[in-house]
């Protein structure tokens, strides 16, 4: 039974979670088995060895653990630092605004670098203080790569540089939530110690899994850090690992059935072409809002992100009206503005199992929408911006030449 039915595909554009391919909900569809069997540990170690082709690894370390990406970055943290350990930590929108609130929870010395939110991470204020950190008291570096509440995506590879430049041997944390599986993410290249993402995001999953990957370094660091971690400890994952049978309590079957369904998906469509997909799907949402002589919430463009677009609306509209709306008339879910952006600013989520001319039907919902609330938009403009491009840039279907 549906609770407020409405006819048709109700359109999912918040930025997670996203639409489940009908390919997962089918391979989903199954009965539970016996974790112990010989068949759910032979799955599981092919999918350990082709999760970490998201990440761009192959020292690494993934596990599987049933949580939210709230519990991958307790994950994260928990089995690298130990209490009182100076951390880095970028507040540049309201998920790292939360991740910073876990990290001083659990009893982190918290250096906070604020941004303008809309602002990517001041890389110039860790430079100077990677190069005032001699004595190496900086144990960690965190950084959200993809801040989901103003679309703002960080320059990781910018990060490592400078960690490079300093030969500082802090740790890089990084929050891949909503960039892993759509934007160029490279954890070996980039020198990052942990990675993680979250499954109702890119990977187009019901949310549930958390995907945390490890370094050499950060393995090795969970042997000496003393936070106190039990459900979330790797030692025990990896315990189980080099037994074979893999899981230290029961994991979700269905999700790992999914997961491999998922998986298949993103190779079939070459992680390159999803990352280029992601692109498009990006611009032409921003072409749509200048379009509309609206102001995206990032500032530079250095900072686009391609997995979602915060929209600032006019002074005089308040922007949980157009959320409202788009639910209620148009069976168009958006997401909301949250925290300091909250009634200023609406997202646009382009994440995920989406293709261009869905993308389209949302943007004509958008415009539709604005003009319900009074912002006099031309009805077809954001549409028309969107598609000019996209007509010159949609490449065929490789397995339909
Ligand atoms: C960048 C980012 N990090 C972390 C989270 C938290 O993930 P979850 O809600 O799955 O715990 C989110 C959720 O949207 C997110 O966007």
């Amino acid at each position: 039974m549906d609770y407020m039915y409405a006819p048709g595909k109700n359109h999912l554009f918040v930025p997670g979670p996203v639409h489940i391919p009908d390919q997962v909900i089918r391979a989903m569809n199954r009965n539970n088995e016996d974790y112990r069997s010989p068949a759910v540990p032979a799955l599981t170690k092919i999918l350990l060895e082709d999760v970490k082709k998201i990440f761009k690894t192959t020292s690494g370390t993934p596990f599987l653990i049933p949580t939210t990406g709230t519990g991958a970055w307790e994950s994260a943290l928990t089995n690298t630092l130990s209490p009182g350990d100076r951390i880095i930590s970028f507040l540049i929108g309201q998920f790292s605004l939360l991740w910073i609130d876990q990290q001083q929870r659990l009893n982190f010395n918290v250096d906070v670098v604020e941004s303008d939110w809309g602002e990517g991470a001041k890389l110039d204020v860790l430079a100077s203080k990677l190069a005032a950190d001699t004595a190496h008291t900086i144990k960690a570096i965190c950084i959200v790569h993809n801040e989901t509440a103003t679309g703002v995506t960080n320059n990781l590879s910018k990060v490592r540089k400078l960690l490079d430049e300093y030969r500082h041997p802090a740790l890089f944390l990084v929050d891949g939530v909503s960039s892993i599986c759509a934007i160029d993410f490279r954890m070996d290249e980039w020198g990052i110690d942990v990675a993680l993402t979250g499954s109702q995001k890119a990977l187009s999953l019901p949310t549930g899994m958390g995907i945390v990957c490890a370094s050499p370094k950060a393995l090795e660091a969970s042997k000496t850090a003393k936070s106190v971690r039990v459900f979330f400890d790797w030692k025990d994952y990896i315990k189980f690992y080099n037994l074979g049978t893999f899981w230290p309590y029961t994991p979700s079957i269905q999700l790992l059935y999914g997961l491999r369904a998922a998986l298949d998906l993103i190779f079939e469509e070459g992680l390159e072409n999803v990352i280029e997909r992601h692109r498009r799907l990006g611009k032409a949402t921003r072409l749509a809002v200048e379009a509309w002589g609206l102001k995206n919430c990032t500032q530079k463009e250095e900072w686009f992100s391609d997995t979602v677009t915060a929209v600032i609306v006019p002074p005089h509209i308040n922007s949980s009206e157009i959320v409202r709306r788009a639910w209620q008339r148009y069976n168009l879910s958006l997401g909301l503005g949250l925290n300091k952006v909250a009634g200023k600013v609406f997202r646009i989520g382009h994440l995920g199992h989406l293709n261009e001319l869905q993308l389209l039907g949302c943007l004509a919902g958008v415009e539709m929408i604005l003009k319900d609330v009074g912002y006099p938009v031309k009805l077809g403009s954001g549409v028309a911006a969107a598609s000019a491009y996209l007509q010159n840039n949609i490449p065929m279907i490789p397995s339909r030449i």
